[in-house]
Parts: C-alpha cells; structure tokens; sequence
C-alpha cells in the first residue's frame, strides 16, 4: 500500500509513543510537516495524498534520528528565532526561546542609543547561529553587528544566516576568542555564554549532551568561567553609555551581579524567561553617570 502523509504520521507517533516521548502527535507533525514543507493547515487538509518515495525514506530517516535522540530542529536543520528562521549545524547551539528574552531586553538600548547618535554597534560574543545579533540587526535597520565565535564552522552558519535575512551588509563575522581578535567600542555588547557547570554535563537531557557542541555549554566547574573573562575586558570595548545584555543560567544571577559589580559594572535590570526563570541581566558601567555630568559641564 502507498504510504500517505496520515500513514507516516502515524508511523511516527506509533514509534514515539513506543519509545516513550512525551509528545509523540505534535513531534509527528513538525517532523512530517517540516521535511514536507507543509505548513500544519496543509499537513491536515492533504492526510491522504500520497507521498513520493524519496520523501517517504527522509522521513523515515529522520524517525530514526528522532528515535536517537536528536532534535527535531536539528532533523530539520533549521529553527525559527525572533522571526528569523536559523540554519543550524553541528557546531552551533540550537537556538532557545528562553534567549528572545535577551533580545527583548536589548532591543530598547539599541532603539535609544540610534536615536542618541544615529548608529548603534553591536558585540555579539559566542554567536553561535548569530541568532541574537541577527535578531537585533533585523529589527533595527541603523544597527550594525560583529558576531564573535570560536568556532569556523558557528560563524559560516552564522554569515550565511546573516545573507539568507538580507543582512549581510551590517553583519560580519571574527573568529575570536572572546575579545581576543576584537577591536573598536561598542555601544551595546551581548553574549549568551557557554554556562553549564562542566560535572553537571553528562547528566543533561541526550538531546543537549549529544547534540549541542560542547563547547556553546561548557562553562568550566562553576559555569561562570566565560562571564569572569567578558567582565574583566567589557570596558575596553564598551562606549561610556554603552550596556552589556548577558543569558545567564537559572540560579547564577547573583553570581554573576558580583563578577560584574567587582569589574566596576552596576547592574541595570534583570529579566526573568516565560517559564519564570531569572534569565538576563542587564549592566553598564558603574562611573557612565559621572562620565556624562563630565561631558555636559564640559559643553
Ligand atoms: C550558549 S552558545 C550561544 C550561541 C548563540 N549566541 C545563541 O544564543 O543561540 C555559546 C557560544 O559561545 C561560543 N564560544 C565558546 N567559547 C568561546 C570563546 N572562547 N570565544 C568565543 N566564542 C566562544 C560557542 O561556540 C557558542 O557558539
């Protein structure tokens, strides 16, 4: 019998429910949907056409990927993000909804800073997908960013999701390690660093421990070893009223506030994510005030 699209989905939800996965219907429909092109509506209205054998072997594969452990958007290669939809690859962290808190956070001080001097440069440390710099980049047309990564491959995906949104113009991409190749100021820095405490790695979920690098999580024994390092070096690179927008794990507010406060940072605001979590903290340098009554006496 030919296999239709209502077949394969319920081949899938059959393997899933087998295996034990918590959504086995919507996790049919995404994966079908996506490898199909389909959107939900179309995926629902056409369960019974047939589908083309080469098709039917992706999705097949991809139940298999699945059943491995490895993310939906991962099978797929792609996710959406703040409207953006993101080409992954294997060196770059799937992007989270928990981070468009950090982009909703920073995306005021963009607006005001193009509105204070007409331009607004951006540091996106650990870009990864450039997700976040792209995000801000996409919503504000005077804004320009660099994209900071270790890793070549992070920042090829990165570029090519830069060109794919029309942004490769106010995009570019260093190889750095943290501030290392940088130069220039900056008025606002953000980074989602790798933060996972390094011995709690092997206990995450397979789908992070075997298919997020290694090196988007690690964030050595306290998870705070990439937070030490940007707040010892952020002033160099960071215009006086410039502001650093930082992801940060559910528990490290504190820790972090301190790092940033014995750099001579104070802390703006802190964010919490949908799911209620403190996710994104907010810093300027603690003298910017004083360095802005110095500046308008001088005038
Ligand atoms: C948690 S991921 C964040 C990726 C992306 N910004 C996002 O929010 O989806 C951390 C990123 O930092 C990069 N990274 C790790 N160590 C680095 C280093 N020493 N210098 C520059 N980037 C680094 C990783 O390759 C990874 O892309």
């Amino acid at each position: 019998m030919a296999d239709t699209i209502d077949s394969l989905l319920a081949e899938m939800r059959t393997a899933l429910r087998q295996a034990d996965f918590e959504d086995p219907a919507q996790e049919a429909r995404i994966l079908v949907g996506g490898l199909l092109g389909l959107t939900p509506t179309k995926l629902m209205s056409r369960g019974g056409d047939v589908v083309a054998a080469d098709k039917v072997a992706l999705i097949r594969a991809g139940i298999a990927r699945r059943l491995a452990r490895e993310p939906l958007h991962r099978i797929l290669g792609a996710r959406d993000f703040y409207g953006l939809t993101l080409s992954l690859s294997p060196e770059t962290l799937e992007p989270r909804p928990d981070t468009e808190t950090l982009v909703e956070a920073m995306l005021p001080h963009v607006r005001a800073t193009v509105a204070r001097v007409g331009q607004c440069r951006i540091l996106d440390l650990g870009t990864g997908t450039g997700a976040i710099c792209l995000a801000l980049l996409s919503a504000v047309a005077e804004a320009k960013g660099v994209g900071v990564d270790l890793s070549k491959d992070a920042l090829s995906t990165a570029s090519a999701n830069a060109q794919a949104h029309g942004l490769s113009d106010r995009f570019r991409a260093v190889q750095s390690d943290w501030f290392e190749k940088i130069d220039g100021r900056y008025h606002i820095i953000v980074s989602n660093p790798p933060y996972i405490r390094s011995e709690i790695i092997d206990a995450l979920d397979p789908e992070v421990r075997l298919f997020d690098p290694l090196l988007a999580l690690d964030g050595g024994a306290e998870g705070l070893d990439a937070y030490r390092i940007i707040a010892a070096r952020a002033a160099v690179f960071l215009e006086d009223e410039g502001v650093i927008g930082l992801e940060i794990g559910f528990d490290q507010k504190d820790s972090v506030t301190q790092i940033f406060r014995d750099e001579g940072f104070e802390r703006t605001a802190f964010l919490r994510d949908l799911g209620g979590n403190d996710r994104v903290l907010v810093f300027r340098r603690a003298d910017a005030g004083a360095a802005r009554a110095m500046r308008t006496a001088a005038c």
